[in-house]
């Protein structure tokens, strides 16, 4: 990390400006550079956001520019994609997305860029995949944003139907960040209490919890925002975050993203989200649920599911 934390945006639709905005109102950044295709936009985007900084405490001062302009980042964050059609999958963004790294990453590392790579870029397992291979980084400094928001999802509506504060509660989204993902709910606790405790001591106020559909309600939410904006941003914005935040601030948070697994839960050369406890230097370890059997096979189902798709990526 160098004096002043400098973070390149690459896409400045709505995900790269949400995100670059609660980059600038959070002081996470000083040095913000973005960079699209549609130079002007970026240039556009970047003098709009260079006067919300202004009414900020930081000093954060917004640029745009070219590949050659993430060079000396500390962090670079993927967000160019094709829209997401209402009613399509993920997997549908497949190609384009594969071809719009190849296109990006070669050109960054050949800037001289040496820091983390954050994707959301999506499908984002496969898609962070290719940016590992594409850039040749160590797996701690290729990190997806994977089940982070997925997690966030699954947190919201527990929080809604305990009426406890998503911050005092514990549950991962795990495995491809799409309809396979699933959660530990045997891990999923509030404090520590298990879920399964929380329910039965509380039949009055957890009427009606049914896992499935929390899981099934939290996946349908982005096609409900989807179907009305046209994409999801703030959510991911604030996932996003967080993550840079762990970064940024040392934090070593767990927070669950797509990462590659060496080993960990019996699979290797393949990126999945799971628990990491991220810090400075990115990932610093996958953190090893403990699944039951019937969760295994539900998470193996899932890493099978990123593996079919990445077999259909172009060579
Ligand atoms: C999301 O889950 C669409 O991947 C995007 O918000």
């Amino acid at each position: 990390m160098r004096s002043r934390t400098k973070i390149a945006i690459i896409g400045t639709g709505q995900v790269g400006t949400a995100t670059a905005f609660e980059l600038i109102i959070t002081g996470l950044v000083d040095d913000l550079v973005l960079v699209d295709l549609n130079a002007q936009a970026a240039a556009s985007q970047a003098l709009d956001l260079n006067q919300a900084a202004s009414a900020q405490p930081f000093g954060t001062v917004v640029t745009s520019g070219g590949y050659d302009a993430c060079g000396d980042a500390d962090i670079v964050v993927i967000t160019a994609s094709a829209p997401l059609k209402a009613g399509g999958s993920r997997d549908s963004l497949l190609i384009s997305s594969c071809g719009i790294v190849d296109a990006i990453v070669p050109d960054v590392v050949e800037a001289g860029f040496d820091g983390i790579f954050v994707v959301i870029t999506n499908p984002v397992d496969v898609v962070t995949d290719r940016v590992a291979r594409l850039s040749g980084f160590p797996r701690e400094r290729v990190i997806g944003t994977g089940t982070a928001l997925d997690s966030l999802r699954i947190r919201q509506q527990l929080s809604q139907i305990f009426s406890v504060d998503e911050q005092s509660i514990q549950a991962y989204a795990m495995g491809e960040h799409g309809d396979t993902q699933m959660v530990p709910w045997s891990a999923v606790t509030f404090w520590g209490k298990p879920l399964d405790q929380a329910i039965a001591d509380n039949p009055e106020r957890s009427r009606g919890v049914d896992p499935d559909t929390v899981l099934d309600e939290a996946k349908d939410s982005a096609f409900q925002i989807v179907k009305g904006k046209g994409t999801t941003s703030f959510g991911i914005a604030a996932t996003t975050c967080a993550i840079i935040a762990a970064i940024v601030r040392d934090e070593r948070s767990i927070i669950p993203v797509s990462v590659r697994l060496d080993g960990e839960y019996g699979y290797n050369d393949i990126f999945v989200g799971v628990p990491t406890i991220i810090g400075v230097d990115g990932i610093r370890e996958v953190v090893n649920i403990h699944l039951t059997p019937e969760e295994k096979k539900a998470f193996d189902a899932s890493v099978s599911r990123i593996a079919e798709v990445r077999d259909h990526a172009p060579a």
